[in-house]
């Protein structure tokens, strides 16, 4: 799996319930976050969107390594966060992790 080609699974659960998080652009905030330029800024910090009070306070940077174990579980990562979908599978976490290193803020 290449970044330039998202993964099945990564465009089924963007398009959940109509679209967890906007992906490709900032600010704008779905059920989830904006996500556009996730990778290396902190957690809870994306404008225009109510976090969790858990997740504010989770002071994470977001890298490869972060976004993994959140994704892989996010509510044992984060105890109290709101996004409650999990990527049991690490393949597909990586492919997740690739796609979202090419999003801009
Ligand atoms: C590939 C799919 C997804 C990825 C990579 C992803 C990743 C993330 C990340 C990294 C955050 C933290 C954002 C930040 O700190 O600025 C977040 C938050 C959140 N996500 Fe997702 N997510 C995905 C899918 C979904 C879906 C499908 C839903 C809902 C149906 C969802 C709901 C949420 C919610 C509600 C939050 C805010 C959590 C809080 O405030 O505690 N996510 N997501």
């Amino acid at each position: 799996m290449s970044a330039a080609k998202p993964s099945l699974i990564l465009r089924r659960m963007t398009n959940a319930a109509g679209g967890g998080e906007s992906l490709l652009s900032p600010g704008v905030s779905k059920i989830g976050p904006s996500l556009a330029g996730i990778v290396g800024s902190k957690s809870g910090a994306a404008p225009g969107y109510n976090f969790s009070p858990a997740l504010k306070g989770a002071n994470i940077t977001w890298d490869e390594q972060t976004l993994d174990k959140f994704l892989e579980n996010p509510s044992a990562d984060v105890h109290g966060t709101k996004m409650v979908i999990s990527v049991p599978n690490a393949e597909h976490r990586q492919d997740i992790i690739a796609y979202l290193k090419t999003l801009k803020p």
